[in-house]
């Protein structure tokens, strides 16, 4: 206890904005882009803001664990990606002339896509549907591309690839693959990509979160990553509640060496797993978690992906707000807070997500004592500052473990990594952060 660190609380400000700036760094692709957070314009108090996301990450989660228990194979496999909704969203130009669109940036899923129309189905979006017939570079792709091929569920029309994707929580998009010219970036600063490959969508369910479609980030050949040359992306969230917008930076100038740290802290780096019954998701080797300098006695198997049927596993997910720890690991996670935490434990029902509370000390602010967290990957310590892992409770007001538990496996979500800079490096296999203050990046 002597060693223990005392931090003062601070309660977590606003939240995040848009824009894009890119350019070409020589021969070499890449570009830079804003991220803004979903809840960003809506007017919603902090309190409805964390509210917010916590649901969104039940949500998403939710569909993990129909995956698990999902009674036949077939629909099991449908269910692909997970939920449909994310965090942060990324402004893109479709088309000749673009039209701009604002898209949820989505580690968990590969396709890129927006409504079409002539539109047969189509979901409530901000901007009117993206009209291919106005666009010369607009072209369909035959069913014997290698990129229908990559689709789990390719469909020949006409000799038209036709695609369908299935989002966990029933959300679907359906339509037409086809090849478009794509936008990053401002008018100073913008990088014009041809043959772009992205499901114009006719036939569309779900919701679309006050955006106009989705742009896949995983792992799989249908991704924008995976698309677009150098296969390398990082990405700094600013403080969740911020209102300065997120950072994120595509291809050459994805790269972890010029960050803007303020600790000296060392960059780290952790190889990603293969999953192959998930290979679009970006899996992890978590080895531990220390609560105040104790290393938890969590057996390893609780983070390994169960070999059989691919289950259990621990992934990174910007899409996902708070982490979801698998129970056993969690329920130990939790004892060390209760045992270390000098507030009151307070009581909560079932419907709570949030369920390792403490009632926060009433006005004058003063010192509350919280322990230290560090998530152990193979070859990497995440050291997290207290904002990381610490919240209040938009409904209760109570003082929070930001984490849940998950009958499945782990999900280290964007809440978690807000104020580092995070690289996905694909050609490495390799995940590397560092510390950095997002806002002056
Ligand atoms: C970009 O330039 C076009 C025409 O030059 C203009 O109509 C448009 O408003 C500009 N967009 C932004 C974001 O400045
Ligand atoms: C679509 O784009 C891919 C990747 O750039 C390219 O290989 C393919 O030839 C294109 N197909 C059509 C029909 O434009
Ligand atoms: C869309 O944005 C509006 C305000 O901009 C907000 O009231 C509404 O809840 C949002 N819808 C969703 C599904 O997030
Ligand atoms: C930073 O890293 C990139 C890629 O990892 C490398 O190409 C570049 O030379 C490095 N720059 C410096 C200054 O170390
Ligand atoms: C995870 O990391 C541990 C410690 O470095 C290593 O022993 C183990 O083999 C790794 N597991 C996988 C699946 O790579
Ligand atoms: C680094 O941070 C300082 C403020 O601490 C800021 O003035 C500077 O522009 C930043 N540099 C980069 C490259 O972001």
């Amino acid at each position: 206890m002597a060693s223990m660190p005392a931090f003062l609380l601070v309660l977590v400000p606003l939240l995040l904005s848009t824009g894009v700036a890119a350019a070409r760094s020589g021969e070499v692709f890449g570009f830079k882009a804003t991220l803004t957070h979903v809840d960003a314009d809506a007017g919603y108090t902090k309190a409805q803001l964390m509210s917010r996301a916590v649901g969104r990450s039940r949500a998403r989660v939710a569909v993990l664990q129909s995956l698990v228990t999902a009674a036949d194979a077939i629909t099991a496999a449908r269910i692909l990606v997970r939920a449909s909704e994310g965090e942060y969203l990324m402004d893109v130009g479709i088309g000749t002339p673009p039209r701009y669109y604002s898209a949820i940036l989505d580690t968990g899923s590969d396709l890129i896509w927006t409504q079409c129309s002539p539109c047969l189905l189509c979901v409530e979006q901000p901007t009117s549907y993206f009209e291919p017939a106005k666009s010369p570079s607009y072209a369909t792709l035959p069913c014997s591309s290698p990129m229908c091929d990559a689709l789990y569920y390719p469909l020949c029309f006409q000799n038209v690839c036709v695609y369908q994707y299935f989002y966990g929580d029933s959300a679907s998009t359906a339509g037409v693959l086809a090849n478009e010219t794509f936008t990053f970036g401002t008018n100073l600063t913008r990088v014009t990509v041809p043959k772009v490959t992205f499901g114009c969508g006719n036939m569309n369910a779900g919701s679309l979160f006050n955006s106009s479609g989705m742009i896949g980030f995983g792992r799989g050949s249908l991704s924008l990553v995976s698309q677009l040359g150098s296969p390398r992306f990082s990405y700094c969230l600013t403080s969740f509640l911020s209102p300065t917008p997120s950072r994120l930076y595509f291809g050459a100038y994805a790269m972890l060496n010029h960050t803007n740290t303020s600790s000296g802290d060392p960059v780290q780096s952790t190889p990603f797993i293969v999953n192959p019954a998930l290979p679009t998701m970006y899996f992890l080797n978590l080895t531990g978690i220390s609560v105040a300098g104790i290393l938890l006695p969590i057996d390893p198997s609780v983070f390994a992906i169960n070999e059989a049927d691919g289950t259990g596993g621990v992934i990174i997910d910007s899409g996902t707000s708070i982490t979801y720890l698998a129970q056993p690991a969690y329920a130990m996670v939790q004892e060390a807070f209760v045992a270390w935490v000098g507030l009151p434990r307070m009581n909560t029902t079932p419907s709570d997500v949030l369920d390792t509370c403490f009632k926060w000390p009433p006005p004058p602010r003063r010192m509350v004592t919280l322990p230290e967290m560090v998530l152990h990957f193979d070859g990497a310590d995440m050291e997290l500052p207290l904002q990381n892992y610490m919240l209040v409770d938009g409904t209760t007001g109570n003082l929070c473990l930001a984490m849940a538990p998950s009958a499945d496996g782990s999900i280290i979500g964007s809440f978690q990594h807000q104020n580092f800079h995070v690289l996905y490096d694909l050609e490495d296999s390799l995940l590397s952060f560092v510390p950095a203050p997002c806002n002056l990046m």
